[in-house]
């Protein structure tokens, strides 16, 4: 299957190196064709691992991840282009953080607490099946449940049923992830990105990125 990462930063990488080594074709999307981390990139990570911009990278991939900064995310889907993703699943794994005033950063006030980042998306783009997930969790996390010898949780949200369906099988099967809370529609990703403030400081306390969160009733 051929995969779509939009973005050249740690989780980029993270998720597309991964996916590589799972026999998937992975092509990273950036602002130019020739930026220097995606090269490097697709020469390091295997035969199957691409780059381009982000519209190709979004043209190339049956799923595609947003991987990108979240106060630029909806700017880079435009970029990306709507017929180049349309009826296709966009992996929402962005977060809408302002690092302007210092750490910690706050969320974006524009895209909290009565919407978020996933529902603009889905909003901005009515034809791609949006699924909010993993933005909860370190990216080294995010593709190796296993790296914490503990219970945890995962949370997924979005509306249309089946394409959450295809994205817990990675999910489960590639990422090991054994525990996965659905929240319902789209909606619920203002909840997930409003974990975000919480993280960020547990992270303070702990000094290390590599936690998670585990529900109990
Ligand atoms: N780090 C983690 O473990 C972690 C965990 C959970 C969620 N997240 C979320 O995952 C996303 C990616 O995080 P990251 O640390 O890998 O990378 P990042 O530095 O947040 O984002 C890198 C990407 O954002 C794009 N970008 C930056 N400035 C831009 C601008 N002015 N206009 C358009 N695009 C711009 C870059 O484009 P170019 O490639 O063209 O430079 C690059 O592809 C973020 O939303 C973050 O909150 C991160």
């Amino acid at each position: 299957m051929k995969i779509g990462i939009l973005g050249t930063g740690m989780v980029g990488n993270t998720i597309g190196s991964k996916l590589v080594q799972l026999n998937y074709q992975v092509k990273m999307g950036s602002r130019s064709a020739d930026n220097p981390k995606a090269i490097e990139w697709a020469k390091s990570a295997g035969e199957d691992a691409f780059q381009g911009t982000f519209a190709e990278a979004a043209a190339f991939g049956e799923i595609i991840f947003n991987c990108t900064k979240g106060e630029f995310s909806l700017a880079v889907l435009h970029e990306a282009g709507a017929g180049n993703m349309a009826g296709k699943i966009l992996v929402d794994v962005a977060n809408p953080l302002d690092f302007s005033k210092g750490m910690p950063p706050t969320l974006l006030p524009e895209l909290t607490n009565t919407t978020s980042l996933g529902e603009e998306i889905q909003k901005a783009f009515p034809q791609v099946k949006v699924v909010k997930t993993l933005n909860t969790v370190n990216c080294k996390l995010m593709v190796n449940a296993r790296l914490l010898d503990a219970e945890h949780d995962l949370f997924i949200c979005g509306n249309d049923d089946a394409a959450k369906v295809s994205i817990k099988h990675i999910l489960r099967e590639d990422f090991k992830w054994a525990s996965i809370i659905d929240l319902g529609d789209i909606t619920n990703s203002r909840a997930t990105e409003m974990i975000l403030p919480l993280w960020v400081r547990l992270y303070g306390k702990l000094q290390t990125p590599n936690f998670n969160l585990k529900v109990v009733t």
